[in-house]
């Protein structure tokens, strides 16, 4: 059973909670950790007992724990981990203060850290695995980026030192997305993207937050899975297409 729990973080918008349906409706059961409030789609699930749901911060070390302590006691171990939580900030250099910085690199990077070493040994015990959502910004960057990039190559890092450190028990790879819409349905239809915003990607379209979930979802389910300390890009082609001015 332990095998079908996955811990996601930072799962009540976006990326994470998609991740989260998708495993849902693989009769999966969640924990979720978000410093925002669980949202109604979710609900129904709760009440089910098929979500674990804390609300505070992922980098909040006693947060983090009482998660992992009811994963653990109530549902017997974690199957999963799926780092997600991340905060994008596009900041100058002169300007971005050193408590700025600290706050992406903690938020993006030490809480996967935190969540990992808490996870471990629930992990080691049902030879699960571990998926950190880094971004293509981990290879290449626009201006004023310096923190949030920083954080991404950390991940990509981080991933694959865990991998080396806890196989063949746990296998950790990384997933690198590029532009996913992340709005919710209501604003797509009043601001929908433009033509040229698809046109650009060589996949002929923006991605959407259910590419990554599926991508999580495959990588998580494989069974004797061989895949581990790897960084997938998952970018519609954005990061294979040269641009040069006219
Ligand atoms: N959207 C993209 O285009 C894109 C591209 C590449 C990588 N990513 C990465 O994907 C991940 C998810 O991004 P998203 O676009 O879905 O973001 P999002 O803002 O839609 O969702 C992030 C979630 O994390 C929560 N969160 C933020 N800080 C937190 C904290 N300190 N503690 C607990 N919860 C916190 C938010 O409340 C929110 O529910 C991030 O790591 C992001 O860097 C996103």
């Amino acid at each position: 059973m332990q095998k079908k729990t996955v811990l996601i973080t930072g799962a009540s918008s976006g990326i994470g909670l998609a991740t989260s349906q998708r495993f849902l409706a693989a009769q999966y059961r969640v924990g979720i950790i978000d410093k925002d409030p669980l949202p109604e789609v979710l609900k129904l699930y709760e009440k089910e007992g098929r979500i674990l749901f804390v609300q505070g911060e992922a980098t909040d070390e006693q947060a983090a724990t009482r998660l992992v302590n009811r994963m653990n006691q109530e549902w017997r171990g974690i199957g999963a981990l799926v780092n997600n939580v991340g905060i994008f900030k596009k900041v100058p250099l002169t300007e971005l203060s050193l408590k700025a910085w600290r706050e992406i690199l903690d938020t993006n990077l030490t809480s996967y850290f935190l969540f990992a070493k808490l996870c471990v040994e629930s992990l080691k015990a049902s030879h699960g695995c571990i998926v950190n959502i880094a971004s293509t910004r981990a290879l290449q960057s626009e201006a004023d980026t310096e923190a949030y990039a920083t954080s991404k190559g950390g991940i990509v890092a981080l991933t694959h030192a865990l991998a080396i450190s806890l196989g063949p028990d746990v296998r950790v790879n990384c997933i690198s997305p590029g532009w996913i819409d992340t709005r919710d349905a209501s604003t797509k239809k009043q601001e929908p993207l433009k033509p040229s915003d698809h046109q650009q990607h060589p996949a002929g379209r923006v991605g959407e937050p259910e590419d990554v979930a599926e991508f999580v979802h495959w990588l998580v389910d494989q069974q004797k899975g061989f895949i581990t300390g790897q960084n997938f890009i998952l970018d519609g082609g954005m990061t294979r297409k040269m641009i040069y001015e006219e």
